[in-house]
């Protein structure tokens, strides 16, 4: 089967791209305007190639006090829907509560009904030149998105948010702006890199559903990059090749912190460091008054 045909396309929904494959102007509508945030959801949030579905992990397990007959038996999609694709849309709105979603919506596109509810929010931070070059190599593999071309022309587009999703500052600076909120929990890939067991006690003690030492190993221990790349209702694996060619590669590539000193050059990562000291080191001017 061939599907690239159908793929690589990709339309601008109020200032942001998405791919054809699965996302409308109309779904997305419907998730901002329609979408009705329950006060049990739990929301998985990041920009592409955070760690999502390493956290998906993280919280289906903690679901189950460790216990991994959970992820070992459903695949990883139906366990947390992604709330914009009408796929994922439609297993939100069968799903029975308490829900665990997916999403990667900047957060102006972010269900309006969010604002009403006691939902809680984990917003997962990864440092973005490791994005960049994760999101670059995965471009490669699936038909969702366009060939990124080379690494300097991704570069390029990543940095002036002309990707999937939009902006990576965008989104990043949009989502801190719940930080101090109760009912968000920021974390980042390399706090769960560094210190999983400490990192995992306190992603439950937001959820409110304290686990014992065991339970809390058990979680990281079936959590883990080997441990996933094992279990084929984690590793994608399963996902049809409508969406992803598995000859080029897999979705579990490295896993690993600070890969990006293996692919961009010092002249790349200045271009990065310094719209990154634009965009989030310096604070934001005071616009001009209209006169
Ligand atoms: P790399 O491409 O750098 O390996 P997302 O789930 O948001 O799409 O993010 C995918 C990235 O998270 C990939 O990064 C993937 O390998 C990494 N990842 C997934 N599960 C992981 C785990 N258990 N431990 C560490 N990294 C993980």
């Amino acid at each position: 089967r061939n599907y690239p045909a159908m793929a690589c396309e990709y339309f601008t929904h109020k200032g942001v791209l998405f791919p054809c494959l699965d996302y409308s102007p109309e779904n997305l509508s419907y998730v901002e305007n329609e979408f009705q945030v329950r006060d049990d959801d739990v929301f998985n949030i990041t920009y592409l190639k955070s760690g999502t579905n390493w956290m998906v992990e993280i919280l289906s397990l903690i679901r189950c006090g460790g216990d991994p007959g959970w992820v070992r038996s459903v695949l990883n999609w139906d366990r947390a829907p992604w709330m914009e694709s009408w796929p994922g849309l439609e297993a939100a709105l069968k799903y029975p509560p308490p829900r665990l979603l997916c999403s990667h919506l900047p957060i102006q596109l972010f269900p309006k009904s969010l604002q009403r509810s006691k939902a809680k929010i984990i917003y997962t931070l990864r440092c973005p030149k490791d994005v960049l070059v994760s999101l670059y190599h995965f471009s490669k593999l699936v038909h969702l998105f366009k060939d990124p071309g080379s690494l300097d022309s991704f570069l390029e587009d990543f940095l002036s948010g002309n990707v999937p999703y939009g902006s990576w500052f965008d989104h990043v600076t949009g989502w801190m702006g719940l930080k101090g909120n109760e009912n968000f929990f920021f974390i980042t890939y390399e706090e769960l890199q560094q210190d999983p067991w400490g990192s995992v006690r306190r992603i439950c003690h937001f959820l409110g559903n304290e686990l014992s030492e065991e339970q809390v190993a058990a979680v990281v221990e079936n959590a883990s990059f080997q441990s996933m790349k094992g279990n084929k209702m984690s590793n994608f694996s399963q996902l049809s090749d409508k969406y992803m060619d598995h000859q080029k590669g897999e979705f579990l590539r490295k896993g690993i912190c600070g890969d990006w000193r293996n692919h961009l050059s010092e002249t790349q990562s200045q271009q990065f460091d310094t719209v990154y000291q634009k965009r989030i080191d310096q604070p934001k001017p005071v616009p001009e008054p209209e006169l």
